[in-house]
């Protein structure tokens, strides 16, 4: 499962469109992503979820690295319904590294 971070900062220039990480990021068209690996669904504040990314945290769920692969893969059967306009990253080490570079990314 252990990604590469440098390889997934590019596999992340997919996600800039919409999401930013970093001390100056800010909420898109995608919530930012720090501290995203191992924090609890639609929390960040201020950004407009849709129902069912909400409903994964109500029903008690963290994006860990198997849950946020698993969403990865393919956004729109993990979660149907989600605003997340994106088909998904079909490789395997595409997801394991973009998610190893997104762990380097504390909560503000
Ligand atoms: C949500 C990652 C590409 C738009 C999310 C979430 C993650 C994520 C982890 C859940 C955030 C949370 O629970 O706080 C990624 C990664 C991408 C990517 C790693 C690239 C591989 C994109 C793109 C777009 C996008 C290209 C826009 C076209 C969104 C939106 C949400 C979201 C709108 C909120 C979904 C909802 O409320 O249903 N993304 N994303 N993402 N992302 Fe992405």
């Amino acid at each position: 499962m252990a990604g590469d971070a440098e390889a997934g900062e590019k596999v992340f220039r997919k996600c800039k469109a919409c999401h930013q990480v970093g001390p100056d990021a800010k909420n898109r068209v995608g919530p930012i992503l720090n501290g995203i690996v191992g924090r609890t669904p639609a929390s960040v504040e201020g950004f407009d979820y849709s129902d069912v990314l909400q409903g994964l945290a109500d029903e008690g769920k963290t994006w860990t690295p198997e849950e946020l692969a698993a969403f990865l893969e393919k956004p729109r059967d993990y979660a149907k319904g989600t605003k997340m306009a994106f088909a998904g990253l079909r490789k395997e080490d595409d997801r394991n590294d973009v998610i190893a570079y997104l762990a380097t990314f504390s909560e503000a």
